[in-house]
């Protein structure tokens, strides 16, 4: 059968990681959430004091990067793979509001993306993927066979954030997350390198109103389609 790569786009929150881990597991893909990446990069670099609130040392940050190995490891008994800092579990770790208000500002350094996209390409090379951040079609894989760029309303995405990390037990105010998606998507498409824009190609989908069935569904129409193509 022939295989595929799908890229999943998006501004913050609107539920690319649901919809790509479900699409992945429909398909017998491999998942990867590049989010967790950038992500776990921050977590390595506020626990060696190279950001934090008001401080970014970036050429120290980027001296260290070698330092880093990012692997992602299938749990079972979670269904999805997670995220491995130099060989520690760091899925947990990396999704609290503090890494939330820092990753923006990592996520700007070319030397930390270039080194994030090479190993994204890597794991794409066989396609068979369901990738999913903010420049997967337009730099990681310009050429993927099915490109989505997913919206909501910033109230939409707050919400869902908020729904997300009151479950996980974290103590955040509403206004707290609402603030931190818009600041984080007004970053992640301002920034100079990679920023976050639809690809020409992609196919947008606005979820406000959409439930995650109706989407999925919709969703998966125009993977079958790709796949019933050529
Ligand atoms: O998907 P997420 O919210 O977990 O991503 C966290 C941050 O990482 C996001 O604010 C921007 C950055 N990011 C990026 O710059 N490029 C990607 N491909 C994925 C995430």
């Amino acid at each position: 059968m022939k295989k595929i790569t799908i890229a999943i786009d998006g501004f913050s929150s609107t539920g690319k990681s649901t919809l790509a881990k479900q699409i992945a597991k429909q398909l017998g893909y491999i998942y990867v959430d590049t989010g967790a990446m950038y992500r776990a990069v921050t977590y390595f670099a506020m626990r060696n004091n190279f950001v934090s609130e008001n401080h970014l040392d970036a050429d120290g940050l980027i001296e260290n990067l070698s330092n880093i190995t990012l692997q992602f490891h299938f749990n079972e008994e979670v269904g999805f793979a997670e995220m491995y800092l130099n060989n520690e579990n760091v899925e947990i770790a990396i999704r609290t509001i503090e890494v939330s208000r820092l990753v923006s500002k990592i996520a700007e350094i070319s030397e930390v993306r270039a080194k994030l996209v090479e190993q994204q390409q890597q794991m794409g090379k066989n396609k068979g993927i369901v990738m999913d951040g903010r420049d997967i079609g337009t730099v990681v894989f310009p050429n993927a066979d099915l490109k989505l760029f997913m919206t909501a309303s910033p109230e939409t995405k707050a919400q869902r954030r908020f729904d997300e990390l009151i479950e996980k037990g974290q103590q955040v105010t509403f206004e707290e997350v609402l603030q931190n998606v818009q600041e984080r998507d007004y970053i992640d498409t301002h920034r100079e390198d990679s920023p976050l824009v639809k690809a020409e190609d992609a196919i947008e989908i606005d979820n406000s109103h959409l439930s995650k069935k109706e989407q999925y569904e919709l969703v998966m129409e125009l993977v079958n389609e790709e796949l019933g193509a050529g």
